[in-house]
């Protein structure tokens, strides 16, 4: 497969054309940002570990059901993906009380949240993706009520897989972000699923094993990663 010009530099991932229009090539890339851009590093072995570990989350993914934009790794750090028309839209689901919900309702951190929370947050670094509901969406033109029903749908479908399929490695499935994109009419899971966008914590000890590391520079980024990838099987 041909890699094309590029056509998005995002904060972590770049993605270009390919001689096909309905793929893209996305490169996972060393850098590593937090509060939304602020802080930046490149972390060796990131891009690599990122991309295996999407991979492998991605396929089983779809065994369970949920249409995602995965195709195939083509190299280390770069898979094929689908096309997709992508909505500029957020979905995150809560299963236990951490991050900006704490902040933002002044809850405590670490309670159970019984059941998931369901949030949608605006794509845009400028506004630091402010949150909106489905008001907003529909108003705004951002997707429509079937897209949000479908949304939400397959985050908590992705809910039901991932969560066992943390745990059973001995690590809760805290919280995550989700975004998703039009293909051939119909909602298609997008972006990428990783330790960059999730928070996973040791079963026993609480102890992070995701991007929380590096916004709380505790260190020991891409070890956590690895350490979870290896947890799951997944041959880096
Ligand atoms: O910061 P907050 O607590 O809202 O994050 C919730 C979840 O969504 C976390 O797992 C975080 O890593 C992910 N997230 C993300 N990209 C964003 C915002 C949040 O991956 N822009």
């Amino acid at each position: 497969m041909q890699k094309g010009e590029l056509v998005a530099n995002g904060k972590a991932k770049s993605i270009y054309k390919t001689d096909d229009p309905k793929k893209l090539i996305m490169h996972f890339r060393n850098d590593t940002s937090a509060f939304d851009g602020e802080k930046i590093e490149q972390l060796d072995r990131k891009g690599m570990v990122n991309n295996k570990f999407n991979a492998f989350i991605m396929q089983r993914l779809e065994e369970g059901g949920v249409p995602t934009h995965y195709e195939s790794t083509l190299s280390d750090d770069e898979a094929i993906v689908k096309n997709l028309d992508m909505l500029p839209i957020e979905c995150v689901v809560r299963n236990i009380s951490t991050g900006s919900l704490c902040k933002r309702l002044g809850v405590a951190e670490g309670l159970d949240l019984d059941p998931p929370l369901f949030e949608f947050f605006l794509k845009n670094d400028a506004l630091h993706d402010p949150m909106i509901n489905d008001f907003h969406i529909i108003s705004f033109k951002w997707g429509t009520q079937k897209e949000i029903e479908t949304m939400k749908e397959l985050t908590f479908k992705v809910n039901g897989i991932l969560k066992k399929l943390f745990l059973d490695a001995g690590i809760l499935l805290v919280d995550y972000k989700l975004e998703f994109g039009r293909y051939d009419g119909k909602l298609v899971l997008g972006d990428e699923f990783s330790p960059d966008g999730c928070r996973l914590w040791d079963v026993k000890t609480r102890e992070k094993l995701d991007k929380d590391r590096f916004r709380q520079g505790l260190g020991g980024v891409v070890e956590a990663y690895e350490a979870v990838a290896q947890r799951l099987g997944i041959a880096i």
